[in-house]
C-alpha cells in the first residue's frame, strides 16, 4: 500500500484520503459539479496507509493542493490536525472537508449533517415537531447529531447496542429538545416515531437489530445513512414495514459533497442531476 500521489499542474487540486478509499464516488461526484459550475479542478481519491495521515496531510499542502475531504477512519484525526474549526466541526468532534489559509494555516468543517438534512428536505421530510430515532451510536451518528437537534424535533432517541455509547453522545450536545439514550431491547416501549434514521452500518458483514414491528408512526420515514446499490437491510425494512419514504444515504453523500464543494469554490452546484446521474449508473 503506497500513499504516493501527484498534484496536477495547471489546475486546482482536491482529494480525498481515507482507507478504505477505492470505491468512493467523490471524484465522481466533484468532477460533476465541476462540469456543472465550469470551474476548473481535478479531485483525486488518495488511499492513506493507517498511520500515515498526518504525513499525507502535510504533503498535500506542501505541494499546493487546495482542499481535502477526510473520510474513514481519519475524520477524528483530522479534526486534531486543523488550525481553525467552525462552530459544527468543534461540536462534532470530526471534520470532513478541509482548505487551506493564505497564512497557511488549516480549516476544518464537517458538512455531514447539513449534508443529511438539505437531503431530508429535499424529500419533504421535516424532523421539527417531529418524533426522531436514531439507530447507532458511532461516529456517523456525532457528525450529525448537532445539525439534527438545531432542527428542533419533539424528541430525539439514539438506540444503540451499547446503550452507555448514546448516552454519552447525548451529554456531549446539550440542548432543549427531549432527548433518551436507549438500548436495543428498551425499543418496544419507547412509542412510534415520524423519522428513523439509521447509523449501523449494517449491509454484508453487519446485521440490523431486531426492530419492533410497530416502530414507525403511521406516514413515517425511514432513512439510511449507510448507501448500497439495492436496498440497504434498513431500506428493505422501512419498506416493508410501511414506510412513506425509505430513503438510503446517496442523496446525503451529495449533499455533503455539495456543501464542501461551497466551501472551497463559492459557488453551489445543483445536486438533483448528479444524485441521478450516480443512481441511473448504479443499476
Ligand atoms: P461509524 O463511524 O460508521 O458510526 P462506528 O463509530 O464504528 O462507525 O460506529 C458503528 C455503530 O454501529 C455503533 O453504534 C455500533 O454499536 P456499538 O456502539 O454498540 O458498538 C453499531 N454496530 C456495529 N456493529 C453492530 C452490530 N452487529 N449490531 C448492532 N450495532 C452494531
Amino acid at each position: 500500500m503506497s500513499m504516493e500521489f501527484e498534484l496536477r499542474a495547471g489546475v486546482d487540486n482536491y482529494a480525498v484520503m481515507g482507507n478504505p478509499v477505492g470505491h468512493s464516488l467523490s471524484p465522481r461526484i466533484h468532477h460533476a459539479f465541476a462540469d456543472q459550475t465550469g470551474e476548473l479542478l481535478y479531485y483525486q481519491s488518495i488511499l492513506v496507509e493507517l498511520d500515515g495521515f498526518a504525513a499525507a496531510l502535510a504533503r498535500f499542502q506542501e505541494r499546493g493542493g487546495r482542499g481535502l475531504n477526510i473520510t474513514v477512519p481519519f475524520k477524528q484525526e483530522a479534526w486534531t490536525a486543523v488550525d481553525v474549526r467552525t462552530d459544527r466541526a468543534g461540536q462534532a468532534g470530526a471534520v470532513n472537508t478541509v482548505w487551506f489559509g493564505e497564512d497557511r494555516r488549516r480549516h476544518g468543517d464537517t458538512t455531514d449533517g447539513t449534508g443529511l438534512v438539505r437531503d431530508l428536505q429535499r424529500h419533504s421530510v421535516g424532523l421539527a415537531g417531529r418524533r426522531v430515532l436514531i439507530l447507532g451510536a458511532g461516529g456517523a451518528v456525532r457528525g450529525v447529531l448537532g445539525e439534527l437537534l438545531k432542527q428542533r424535533p419533539a424528541a430525539l432517541c439514539i438506540a444503540n447496542r451499547t446503550r452507555s455509547k448514546a448516552e454519552t453522545l447525548i451529554r456531549a450536545f446539550p440542548t432543549q429538545v427531549d432527548t433518551q439514550a436507549l438500548g436495543f431491547d428498551e425499543l418496544p416501549a419507547a412509542g412510534a416515531f415520524d423519522v428513523i434514521i439509521n447509523a449501523i452500518p449494517a449491509g454484508l458483514t453487519t446485521e440490523l437489530p431486531d426492530l419492533p414491528p410497530d416502530l414507525l408512526a403511521d406516514d413515517g420515514c425511514c432513512y439510511d445513512m449507510v448507501y448500497g446499490a439495492d436496498n440497504t437491510p434498513f431500506v428493505a425494512w422501512g419498506k416493508e414495514h410501511g414506510a412513506r419514504l425509505a430513503l438510503d444515504g446517496l442523496g446525503m453523500l451529495v449533499e455533503q459533497a455539495a456543501e464542501s464543494f461551497y466551501i472551497w469554490r463559492g459557488v453551489r452546484p445543483e445536486t438533483e442531476p448528479v444524485i441521478d446521474m450516480l443512481r441511473n449508473s448504479k443499476q
